[in-house]
């Protein structure tokens, strides 16, 4: 893999390498830190993040290599400089990889058409999120043992997901059942043709699910109004106590964070039993030494 710019077009064998790589990682065995020993990641971030850039920072870290962290608040950005010859101009210092994330669907892939290096993308707009997609399947394998066969459901604002999109190639790569649930007006028009399943009544499959993933409502993506109120979602499709009783038994609940509690996820909920939210973020760095081993051989 020269690049990791998305999920989709990924093969079932291409996502179960990187499963593999991190299982691997994950046990600390064997010691890893020579891999990218001399090398340099850059981490470009065009928008804000706290998980993913820094589990990015520490699996380079873990992998031996030095991190150039760069983001926008500083940059030349503010003097107009493009987003081509930011990449370019990084890339001209010698890294092995650019990690990029931007508000623009497509930027990384724009990227990585003018460098040599090896671009990651780490979530471009309302497009994809590949690296926390195979975290969260990482996630699922581990508890489950196999995704095939289950049914997960994605709740929420799927229409500015970059994280639904990317689960949704993901899960059905590995051959599970992908059930989404929104408010009509929160649904991208065409995408049961993804293979996901649609619905906007939520109390119906929920017993079904083997795993709910709740998606952070994107107010800051969202130009006009897509739902009457908060107050109103959360009625409608927010995860509460109420409804996580009539869960499965051992049905785990997931977020990609950064949470809206009380929104689309309860407190009681993200913090109970069914909860695997911060798993998802501790096996965030294992999947992204994965990726930059991956993309960096
Ligand atoms: C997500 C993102 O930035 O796409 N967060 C993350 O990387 N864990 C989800 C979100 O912003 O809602």
């Amino acid at each position: 893999m020269k690049h990791l710019l998305g999920i989709e077009g990924l093969t079932r064998a291409d996502i179960e390498s990187v499963l593999r790589r991190a299982e691997a990682h994950l046990h600390g065995a064997p010691d890893a830190s020579h891999v990218l020993r001399g090398k340099v990641v850059a981490n470009l971030f065009f928008e804000d993040s706290t998980r993913t850039r820094t589990s990015f920072e520490m699996a380079a870290h873990a992998l031996g290599a030095e991190v150039l962290n760069w983001t926008t608040a500083g940059s030349s950005v503010s003097k107009g400089e493009t987003l081509l010859d930011t990449v370019r101009n990084i890339e001209a210092t010698g890294p092995v990889a650019l990690v990029i994330r931007h508000r623009s669907s497509g930027a990384p892939h724009l990227a990585a058409r003018h460098v040599r290096c090896a671009v990651i993308n780490a979530g471009d707009g309302t497009h994809e999120h590949p690296s926390q997609a195979l975290l969260d399947a990482f996630t699922l394998q581990r508890r489950w043992g196999e995704v095939e066969g289950r049914t997960v459901l994605i709740i929420g604002d799927i229409l500015h997901s970059r994280v639904a999109r990317s689960n949704l190639h993901c899960l059905r790569a590995l051959g599970a059942r992908v059930v989404l649930c929104a408010p009509p007006t929160l649904l991208p028009a065409g995408i049961e043709a993804l293979g996901a399943e649609v619905t906007w009544r939520l109390d119906d499959v929920l017993p079904q699910a083997d795993a709910v993933m709740c998606l952070r409502v994107q107010s800051e993506r969202q130009g006009e109004s897509f739902f009457p109120s908060a107050r109103e979602f959360s009625r409608l499709f927010g995860l509460n106590a109420a409804r996580a009783e009539r869960l499965k038994p051992g049905a785990l609940v997931l977020h990609p964070g950064p949470m809206n509690r009380g929104v689309e996820i309860a407190p009681a909920v993200a913090d109970g039993p069914h909860s695997v939210i911060l798993d998802q973020v501790a096996h965030g760095v294992a999947i992204r030494r994965a990726i930059l081993e991956e993309v960096c051989q």
